[in-house]
């Protein structure tokens, strides 16, 4: 039976005996009860509560504002849907990097207060003696490379990472480090097709891509891009499945419209 179509828990144990397979990691983001329960349903191998939360939901224009109680209130609904998927909380902003007490303490709380299975930080060697700290705890931990978009004012940009010699030998460096420091897996974001599979080739641990081309080990993006809920910007390496928006606001213009017109509620409709 393929690990899809099974019903138990996922697991950091599955998730690297996929890689060992060849089955595909598939991951979404997720940010709430209802979204959750169908992710989780439709058979999603991982649910990335990430900190995308801030754009796609929240309305900011980064994802730096975002807190860690935020985090904890979304990761919290999430978990309560999903019974199958395994949720990795997403470390937002500052929240592991002014100390390790701190980064621990804020791992943690995704377990303990919000029903996580792991967490995901993004950046490479800075983070190695972290996430050595956290997975010695024992929370799992995934990691995160190439674009991450909490350096967004670092890299001037949402820009493709890894594309010149050095700096793709410094992201093959990092993927090292931390399947070394104890990664179980590890996110890569918009770096060309042929860095991402080296790297995928090169770790025992599962990479999951996006953006990073179809040899990472997995692929993950987020919900709200892949079914047409938020256009405000659309990455290249997006596939849009659905245009949820745009059926969204016919069927509350058709509300509106019946309201006025007095044709909702039907008899059917009232007691
Ligand atoms: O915050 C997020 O949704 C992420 C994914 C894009 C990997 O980090």
């Amino acid at each position: 039976m393929s690990t899809q179509a099974s019903m138990s828990k996922v697991t950091t144990a599955i998730i690297r005996t996929m890689k060992k397979k060849g089955e595909k990691i598939a991951m979404l983001t997720a940010y709430d009860y209802p979204t959750a329960l169908i992710v989780d349903e439709a058979g999603v191998d991982i649910i990335l509560v990430g900190d995308s939360l801030g754009m796609v939901v929240l309305g900011y224009d980064s994802t730096l504002p975002v807190t860690m109680d935020e985090m904890i209130h979304h990761t919290k609904a999430v978990s309560r849907a999903v019974k199958r998927a395994m949720v990795i909380g997403d470390m937002p902003f500052m929240s592991y990097q002014v100390s390790e007490e701190d980064a621990l303490y804020n791992a943690a709380r995704f377990l303990q207060e919000a029903g996580a299975q792991g967490v995901k930080l993004e950046g490479g060697r800075e983070v190695a003696e972290i996430t050595r700290r956290i997975t010695s705890a024992g929370i799992p931990v995934m990691g995160h490379l190439g674009l991450t978009p909490q350096s967004v004012h670092q890299f001037g940009g949402y820009k493709v990472q890894g594309k010149e010699d050095a700096s793709a030998k410094k992201i093959m460096e990092d993927a090292k480090i931390l399947e070394e420091a104890g990664v179980f897996s590890l996110v890569l974001e918009c770096v060309p097709a042929t860095l991402a599979k080296d790297v995928s080739e090169s770790l025992v641990i599962p990479t999951i891509g996006i953006g990073g081309g179809v040899h990472c080990d997995g692929q993950v993006l987020v919900l709200h891009d892949m079914l047409g809920m938020f256009e405000k910007f659309i990455p290249k390496f997006v596939k849009t499945y659905a245009k949820l928006n745009v059926q969204m606001k016919e069927s509350v213009q058709q509300y509106i419209d019946e309201v006025k017109r007095s044709v909702f509620p039907e008899k059917k409709h009232s007691f």
